[in-house]
């Protein structure tokens, strides 16, 4: 508890202080070591000038011998261009129908995508160079977005021989955890990658004390590979839950976290980050340090909320642990179909009157509107309403209003309302596994804040805005929550959370089979229309982070607000040769992706923004 845990090992500190050495001056490292003069000191460019990162064909780019020493410092855990799912739909070595269709079969779960080391979840944000082809053909299948090398990480060490290398040759680095991103973060060209999905340790502890905030009570330290699924097992089997998304693989410990991370349980105890009591942290210097309400503490408050692969690559997370209670959920969903669209949307009206009061109760609703082009036919879904630590009756009372004005709609949604005896058992009969890697869409949000709810007319507005999105044939997923932290915790998580009541996902689709200036032009089109009415209605408000677009305009404001001026002075002391990037990450805005179609995705060098 509160161990310090920043010590490392024999060879971590061996690295640690090379690192920290001017890499100007040639280090002679102990021959148990191998390190090699070529990966420490004769190729090691230190162009800080130069204007794109390092890549194959340049001078700079590492020899052989600088890969295969890495691969030794890393216990022999480097990947040399680990192949991507559907390489077995392609001709050449790899090529196995059998196995293409087993591919394609499962390309939608995110079960398929996070055991491969380089798969992200969004093939928009790869630059669609390898799927199934009979989910898109991309022709051949090359690596596009893809990194080129992957440290399959189960050590800090090798976390910092990975940082080390990259940032004394100048190659781009990447953080791979999960690949749940919506923003596909966990990739980039030819990139040297440090997969962090094998961290999987979950240790309990019934005691942890920080006399700095006060906190006394139970926690679980966890490794970051650590997903959804697995930590509320654990928890439950303690007689806990802790703070996590819906989504059961969600990378909790990973860019979840450190994104801020919305939950079932954020109406009653805050965001994720709210929870972090201490973090173990390789920085961009190659130290591994624990970073907690005493030490390392700019670092600490950056990494809660400030977003992934920017200040440093965690290696564990230790949060608060809170009661598993008994949770009450409800399912219904109804549509346009019977009762007409003026009915129809008179009760997706009727609903907006009870945001405020639900989210104050508590609790968390997830719901959708989802249009039908084709039959003109729009379909509502409240997937689920979670009420956790409520009864049945006061799931009941909470919703009842809403349903008797269904019902004199001539509505009848017959609501399954189920009491269960945890929250483990609630979250998992709740929340279906979601479809993932679709091929034309992109998702967009706003945090509307409290004010957008407090008046008839801010609401009869708020509404006129959902309805118009979707009859824009826009895909709109809901979370009707609030993020107030009981514990008021000083962080970077986006101030947007704290007056949150709706927080809105609208989609862009667009023809897969469009040229890049189509497509690109259906996504501006979305950010100058659909979302700038969003933007327009709530002035000052966000987005998050990890479930955004690319294209959102002035992110720094959007994902941090009033916090981003105090995040680009942390970003810039603690890495200042940029050696963590991720698109639309802080201080992101000094380079780009050159992508090679134009669109918005990790298929091209990462470049110096000139100006
Ligand atoms: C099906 C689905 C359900 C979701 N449900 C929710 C939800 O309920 N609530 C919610 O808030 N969000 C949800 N999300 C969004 C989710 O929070 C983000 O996708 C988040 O980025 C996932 O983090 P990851 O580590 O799993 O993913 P990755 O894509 O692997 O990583 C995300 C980012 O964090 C960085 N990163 C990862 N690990 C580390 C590390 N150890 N150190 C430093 N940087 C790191 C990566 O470089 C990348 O930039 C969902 C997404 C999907 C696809
Ligand atoms: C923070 O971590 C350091 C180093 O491990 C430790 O000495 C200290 O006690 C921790 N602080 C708190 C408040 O737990
Ligand atoms: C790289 O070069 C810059 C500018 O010359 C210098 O400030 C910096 O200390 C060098 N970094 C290392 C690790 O040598
Ligand atoms: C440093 O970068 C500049 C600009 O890209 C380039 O002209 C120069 O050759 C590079 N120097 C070295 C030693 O790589
Ligand atoms: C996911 O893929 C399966 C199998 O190809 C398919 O039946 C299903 O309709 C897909 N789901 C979605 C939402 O695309
Ligand atoms: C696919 O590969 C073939 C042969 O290598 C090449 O001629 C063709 O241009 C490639 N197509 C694309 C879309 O890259
Ligand atoms: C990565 O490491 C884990 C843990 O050692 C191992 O189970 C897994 O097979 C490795 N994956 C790859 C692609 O090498
Ligand atoms: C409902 O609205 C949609 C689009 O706004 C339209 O296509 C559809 O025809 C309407 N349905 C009816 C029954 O009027
Ligand atoms: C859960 O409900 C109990 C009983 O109503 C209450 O005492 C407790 O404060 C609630 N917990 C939270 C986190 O709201
Ligand atoms: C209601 O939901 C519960 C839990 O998800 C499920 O077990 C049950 O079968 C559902 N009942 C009906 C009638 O659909
Ligand atoms: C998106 O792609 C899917 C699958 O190819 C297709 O069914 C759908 O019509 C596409 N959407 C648009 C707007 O073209
Ligand atoms: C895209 O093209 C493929 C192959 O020609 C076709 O099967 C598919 O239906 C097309 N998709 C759309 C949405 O037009």
């Amino acid at each position: 508890m509160g161990r310090q845990q920043g010590n490392g090992s024999k060879p971590a500190r061996l690295l640690a202080l090379l690192a920290t050495s001017a890499i100007a001056t040639p280090i002679i490292s102990p021959a148990s070591w191998d390190v090699g003069s070529l990966f420490l000191s004769k190729t090691a460019p230190n162009n800080t000038s130069s204007r794109c990162k390092v890549y194959p064909g340049d001078q700079n780019w590492p020899s052989d011998e600088a890969w295969a020493n890495l691969n030794k410092l890393v216990d022999n855990r480097l990947l040399d261009r680990p192949e991507p799912l559907a390489s077995v739909c392609y001709n050449g070595p790899l090529y196995d129908a059998e196995e293409c269709v087993k591919v394609t079969a499962h390309w939608n779960e995110s079960y398929s995508h996070f055991d491969n080391a380089v798969e992200m979840m969004s093939p928009v944000a790869q630059g669609m160079t390898c799927l199934p082809p009979n989910i898109f053909d991309s022709s051949n299948c090359t690596r596009g977005g893809f990194p080129m090398y992957v440290i399959n990480a189960t050590k800090p060490e090798h976390v910092q021989m990975g940082v080390n290398f990259a940032r004394n040759t100048g190659v781009r680095l990447v953080v791979k955890n999960t690949g749940h991103d919506f923003l596909g973060k966990s990739g980039g060209k030819d990139a040297l990658s440090i997969w962090t999905r094998y961290f999987k340790d979950i240790e309990y502890i019934e005691e942890y004390v920080d006399a700095k905030t006060g906190y006394s009570g139970p926690a679980f330290k966890a490794g970051v590979g650590v997903q959804a699924f697995e930590i509320y097992k654990a928890a439950h089997e303690k007689g806990h839950s802790v703070v996590g998304g819906e989504g059961e693989t969600v990378g909790i410990f990973g860019g979840y976290i450190q994104g801020g991370g919305h939950s079932p349980l954020t109406s009653l105890y805050g965001t994720g980050a709210d929870q972090v009591l201490s973090m173990e942290v390789v920085t961009a210097d190659g130290d591994y340090v624990t970073a907690n309400s005493t030490s390392n503490t700019e670092l600490f408050w950056a990494m809660r909320g400030g977003g992934g692969s920017t200040f440093g690559i965690a290696t564990s997370v230790t949060v608060k642990a809170h009661p598993d209670f008994p949770t009450t959920a409800s399912r219904f969903s109804f549509t346009s179909e019977k009762v007409g669209n003026e009915t129809f949307w008179a009760a997706i009206r009727d609903y907006v009157d009870y945001f405020i009061p639900n989210a104050d109760a508590g609790t968390y609703a997830y719901w959708t509107l989802i249009p039908n082009v084709w039959t003109g036919i729009f379909s509502f879904g409240m997937s689920p309403f979670f009420a956790p630590n409520k009864t049945l009756e006061e799931t009941q009372a909470l919703l009842q209003p809403w349903l008797t004005r269904l019902e004199e709609l001539g509505i009848n949604v017959n609501p399954n309302i189920t009491h269960f005896n945890s929250y483990y058992e609630a979250w998992r009969s709740s929340f279906p596994l979601e479809t993932v890697g679709k091929i034309n869409a992109t998702t967009a949000s706003r945090m509307f804040p409290r004010c957008n709810f407090e008046t008839k007319e801010k609401r009869d507005e708020l509404f006129q805005n959902l309805r118009q999105s979707s009859e824009n044939n826009r895909v709109q997923v809901h979370f009707n929550i609030k993020a107030v932290d009981p514990a008021n915790s000083d962080n970077a998580v986006n101030p947007a959370w704290r007056e949150n009541i709706l927080f809105a996902q609208q989609a862009v689709r667009w023809n897969p089979n469009g040229t890049a200036a189509e497509t690109l032009k259906a996504r501006q089109e979305f950010q100058r229309g659909d979302m700038q009415r969003w933007r327009d209605i709530s002035p000052g408000a966000g987005s998050y982070l990890a479930e955004a677009d690319r294209l959102e305009p002035n992110f720094g404001q959007a994902f941090w607000g009033d916090k981003y001026p105090r995040l680009l002075e942390i970003k810039a002391k603690l890495d200042p040769h940029d050696v963590f990037f991720a698109t639309t990450s802080v201080g992101s805005e000094r380079w780009k992706v050159e992508s090679v179609d134009g669109l918005p995705n990790e298929n091209g060098k990462l470049c110096r923004v000139e100006n």
